[in-house]
């Protein structure tokens, strides 16, 4: 049995880092694993010009330890109000990938999201003439529509119209969570991609209400049944590079996530290399993890591969119950449980 794994250099596709005394703890976290990532822009108030990324942009390289490299790459948070020249202004600076649509309600700080996906036309048309990415929270908001069935109805409804109507967008479904993602995705030209996360390759459910309520395992799109588990371990593994690695790592304090009204949100980034290795492995499949971890998300952005490497080695360890954060406490995902590989430093 293989005991050590090396890897080229893996990048995260989709994270949140925060802001303020939160960002100076998370940030090492992703450093520490991955040489580039993608921020999410849904910070009070919204990250939705150029400047406000080109800011918090700084605020995050000076929150990477010395002596580590890591590029934060930025996305602009689309609104019903977003100016379609903020969206040429972005196409021209080289640390901003991404444009991201939330539907507006769909999950944490979307409340300055959009509205009407018609209202967006111009800003989408600008987005596909500069080659910029659409990147989609995929799910409808409507109450009536079960929470478990809200990624497939936005599929129907929302997703595959855009698609049609701007056939030379790149789009990246985010955290994709239903084999119905995995179908559209993979049916789809090779301009539409999809994230995946850790917990949704590792989880289904039930891990959401194993012996009570376990608001550590609640992220939006909520973990879905044991079928869609399946579908996007075997996506992940299949060596297909419209899927890849996108934590959502999610770090929320974890006062805000035991409350009667508890934030959706995982924070999977300080063994977030190790758990993708154990859903990869338990699947028999990790001569695909370079592949899904640190090739098919730069390709698709368009960006060259990172040629500096990372070792994981196979050493049994538990994940940490808890971890310090200014005097509050963050939860990890997978806390307590025990892995079987490690990331060297
Ligand atoms: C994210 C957050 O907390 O910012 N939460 C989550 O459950 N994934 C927002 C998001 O990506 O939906
Ligand atoms: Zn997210």
């Amino acid at each position: 049995m293989a005991t050590e794994l090396i890897l080229p250099q893996p990048d995260d596709w989709h994270v949140h880092v925060r802001d303020g005394a939160l960002l100076n703890t998370v940030v090492p976290y992703s450093a520490r694993q991955f040489a580039r990532a993608l921020i999410m822009p849904n910070l009070q108030p919204p990250v939705t010009t150029c400047e406000q990324a080109l800011a918090y942009r700084q605020r995050i390289l000076a929150a990477v330890p010395s002596g580590q490299s890591f590029n934060p790459l930025m996305t602009l948070y689309l609104t019903d109000h977003t100016d379609p020249l903020d969206i040429t202004r972005a196409a021209l600076n080289e640390c901003i990938l991404a444009a991201k649509l939330y539907p507006a309600g769909a999950t944490t700080h979307s409340e300055a999201g959009v509205t009407a996906i018609e209202r967006l036309d111009p800003v989408l048309d600008t987005l596909q003439e500069q080659g910029l990415v659409l990147c989609v929270h995929g799910e409808v908001t409507d109450a009536d529509v079960d929470l478990f069935d809200r990624e497939a109805v936005f599929i129907d409804r929302i997703l595959a119209p855009l698609v049609r109507r701007f056939p030379a967008l790149k789009v990246v479904l985010e955290h994709i969570t239903t084999r119905e993602g995995v179908e559209f995705v993979r049916d789809s030209s090779g301009l539409i991609a999809a994230t995946i996360t850790p917990q949704h390759l590792l989880y289904n459910r039930n891990a959401l209400f194993r012996g009570g309520l376990r608001p550590h395992y609640y992220c939006l799109p909520v973990l879905k049944r044991e079928t869609h588990r399946q579908a996007l371990l075997e996506a992940a593994t299949s060596g297909n590079p419209k899927f890849f690695l996108g934590t959502d790592s999610a770090p929320h304090r974890r006062q805000d996530k035991e409350s009667a009204c508890g934030c959706a949100g995982c924070f999977s980034a300080p063994a977030a290399l190790e758990l993708y290795a154990e859903a990869f492995e338990h699947a028999g499949a990790l001569d695909q993890l370079a592949g899904f971890a640190s090739h098919y998300g730069a390709d698709f952005y368009g960006l060259a591969r990172n040629t500096a490497t990372v070792t994981l080695v196979r050493d049994r360890w538990q994940v940490p119950e808890t971890l310090p954060c200014n005097g509050d406490t963050l939860i990890p995902l997978a806390a307590g449980e025990t892995l079987s590989w490690r990331l060297r430093d």
